[in-house]
């Protein structure tokens, strides 16, 4: 009887040496997701290709952040290249939105051979 009795202790005390054991296991497992999750933020120095994955910042890395050259103001068209306050990036090149006959208002929006871009909108007037 007495036996038995130490064996069920027993068994509880593994079932919780095993409940905690797979406690700290799910634990250090999303430390580690967190950890590679770091990594892919800011080590693109190293590993290039991180900014081709899906979520990234974008496919150009830059002082170690993956960015998207062709739309970012402060690394328009390169690393480091900033574009002026009211400006803004489309292509790679740092255009005024408010004047600019193909980026009128934003990236992408042309105005037609009529037209002029003024303040933004293109205009036919
Ligand atoms: C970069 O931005 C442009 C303009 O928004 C977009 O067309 C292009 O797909 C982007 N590149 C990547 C790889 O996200």
């Amino acid at each position: 009887m007495k036996s038995l009795e130490t064996l069920f202790v027993l068994a509880l005390i593994m079932a919780l040496a095993i409940s905690a054991t797979s406690d700290s296991e799910t634990n250090s497992m999303r430390g580690t997701s967190r950890f590679l999750g770091r990594v892919a933020m800011t080590s693109c120095e190293k590993y290039p290709k991180i900014c081709h994955m899906k979520g990234s910042g974008g496919p150009d890395c830059c002082n170690n952040k993956c960015v998207n050259f062709s739309t970012d103001r402060f690394n328009c068209g390169r690393c480091g290249k900033k574009c002026s306050f009211g400006k803004m990036c489309c292509d790679g090149k740092c255009v005024n939105p408010r004047t600019n006959e193909k980026h009128c208002g934003k990236c992408g929006n042309k105005c037609d051979a009529r037209g002029s871009c003024v303040y933004g909108m293109c205009s036919y007037a």
